[in-house]
């Protein structure tokens, strides 16, 4: 038996157990204004801080929170550091997308063990408040997996961090938890990436969806949704596909320098009362056109939200076997056309939003001819 990878962790049913996402980290050039707008336009709040009053000379991070998602926003101090040349590279944009665990020492030597490519071996953190484990290794692009194990730890966030409280008092617009967080990748390295998951930590490929499901007169894409066994870790994972014109997965490539992460997908229960909070905000949103309103219902059926409502709101609807999902995409929230988020409500639908794919990608190719790179 392999010591190295012992654990009290019951392994008999998912060899690869993650308890959910436990922080999504943004390198950014500017964190103290990201955060601010964070906790004004998405209603976050700022939950812990770590930079030079706290003994940390070369970066600056904030952690914003709210209900189960928390977003740890990091800039630079100099500018030959890391994160000065990741965004240098890629603009504001994911590293870390971080995985809850019960032992990130199993998990780490797992994955390494099966595969995976180290960026660092597992770290002990300790406080006052107890100890944080963390490893990381390397995904798509420049972009890592954290494992954390944090069960010994009663802190705002890790050691190394202090307990801070925004400037005001945040207004939650009612964001719950991460959905699912979606990859954009080379052309043909999508089966790659799907494999790794597989391989590696033991994801189950949910669905495929191919040029044909998503394409619409000018551009395509294909893309393949992986999750690890308890369904908590979904991530689909894009490739471009050949269309008369420049795919979206492509000029997010050339703008983001590579492959990252393309949308985050957050949970809510009540989607009307979160869009009109953060239209409010100042949000902005895809749009899809009117039209797209005066058929929906034949293809989704009877719903519980009043249409006028979610016309309003430019909320779309997709129905599939087990229920329905209401969904929202905002416009990207940096000036590179990169990552941008999804607002989702579950009502009993596990899939996409397959059925919108057409509006949506028309919407996003009238933005491509805006910016010229359609
Ligand atoms: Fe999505």
């Amino acid at each position: 038996m392999d010591t190295i990878t012992k654990t009290t962790v019951d392994t008999s049913k998912d060899s690869f157990p993650l308890n959910g996402t436990d922080y999504i980290e943004f390198y950014v050039a500017n964190a103290k204004q990201s955060s601010f707008y964070y906790q004004m336009a998405f209603g976050y709040s700022l939950v812990a801080y770590r930079g030079p009053e706290t003994g940390c000379f070369d970066t600056v991070s904030y952690v914003l929170q709210q209900d189960k998602i928390r977003l740890v926003l990091t800039s630079a101090l100099t500018p030959d550091h890391e994160v000065a040349k990741h965004v240098l590279k890629h603009g504001d944009g994911v590293k870390v997308l971080a995985l809850w665990v019960d032992d990130a020492n199993y998990s780490y030597n797992k994955a390494i063990e099966r595969g995976a490519e180290s960026v660092k071996g597992l770290e002990t953190l300790t406080d006052d408040n107890g100890e944080v484990k963390i490893a990381s290794i390397k995904t798509y692009g420049e972009t890592i997996h954290t494992f954390v194990e944090r069960s010994n730890y009663n802190g705002a966030f890790m050691p190394g961090f202090e307990a801070r409280e925004g400037i005001a008092p945040a207004k939650s617009v009612g964001l719950k938890y991460v959905d699912h967080c979606v990859g954009n990748v080379e052309l043909g390295d999508m089966n790659k990436w799907v494999k790794f998951y597989q391989d590696v930590m033991g994801f189950k490929l949910l669905i495929t969806f191919d040029d044909k499901d998503i394409s619409t007169k000018y551009t395509a894409l294909m893309s393949k949704v992986v999750s690890n066994g308890n369904g908590y870790v979904k991530f689909p994972i894009n490739e471009p596909a050949k269309g008369l014109k420049k795919s979206q997965i492509e000029e997010y490539i050339d703008f983001y320098g590579g492959a990252g992460v393309q949308h985050i997908a957050i949970a809510t229960d009540d989607i009307i009362f979160t869009v009109d909070q953060l239209r409010k905000n100042g949000i902005d949103f895809l749009y899809v056109p009117d039209d797209y309103y005066d058929t929906v219902t034949d293809r989704v059926g009877a719903i519980d939200e009043d249409l006028e409502e979610l016309k309003r709101l430019n909320i779309l609807i997709d129905r599939d076997e087990e229920g329905y999902l209401l969904q929202i995409f905002t416009k990207p929230v940096q000036d590179r056309p990169t990552v941008f988020y999804e607002i989702i409500q579950r009502k009993g639908a596990k899939s996409f939003g397959k059925g919108n794919f057409k509006a949506l990608f028309e919407a996003i190719e009238r933005e491509q001819e805006r910016r010229g790179t359609l």
